[in-house]
């Protein structure tokens, strides 16, 4: 994974393990954390690794904000948040409640692939409203090939063309997933602000 990432032009990698059921187990996610971190080293020392999670909304309301703190990216503030895919656009009041108590607490909010959420989908607005509230966009990369969920695509563009994304990340499950980033940087890197 490492070597494709760097074959793609990676240069420095955040880790966002899952935070929500059935996935989430905070101890040993930091050691695979350490253990990756100490494979690296040995292939490029000082290569620049992160770790953080990617929390699912649900997940946060389950464990409590007391947990912000242990979720956010190691070494910055930056919080990456997964809203609920198949949620209906009235339920973007709880996200936004969620959102001013995490920036209160000084975190600054990524809201991870909007281009997958269906209230997303049929109403760009409320990806507008998300970026007016301060929050950064990250797309997940595999949406040139049209998404994990097959709808990504054309709202993914459509984002990309408006300016309304900060981050493209690999979301990398497989090696395979790094061609999509270097597919995405090389077309739009320049809109965005990192990968
Ligand atoms: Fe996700």
């Amino acid at each position: 994974m490492f070597k494709a990432a760097r074959r793609a032009g990676v240069t420095s990698i955040t880790c966002t393990p899952h935070c929500r059921e059935p996935y989430f187990d905070y101890l040993p996610m930091w050691r695979a954390f350490r253990a990756f971190e100490k494979e690296v080293n040995k292939l490029e020392p000082g290569f620049s690794l992160q770790m953080g999670f990617e929390v699912n909304y649900r997940m946060l309301m389950d464990l409590g904000m007391e947990w912000a703190e242990r979720l956010h990216f190691d070494g910055s503030n930056e919080f990456l948040l997964e809203l609920e895919v198949g949620a209906s656009p009235s339920r973007f009041g709880d996200y936004e409640r969620t959102i001013f108590t995490l920036q209160g607490l000084g975190y600054d909010v990524i809201i991870a692939h909007p281009e997958r959420y269906v209230a997303i989908q049929k109403d760009f607005g409320l990806a507008r409203e998300l970026v007016h509230m301060g929050c950064k966009l990250q797309a997940s990369t595999d949406f040139i090939r049209g998404g994990r969920l097959g709808a990504e695509r054309r709202p993914a563009m459509r984002m990309m063309k408006e300016g309304l994304y900060t981050y493209a990340a690999s979301d990398a499950h497989h090696v395979d997933h790094y061609a999509c980033l270097a597919k995405v940087m090389k077309r739009w890197g320049d809109r965005l602000q990192n990968a």
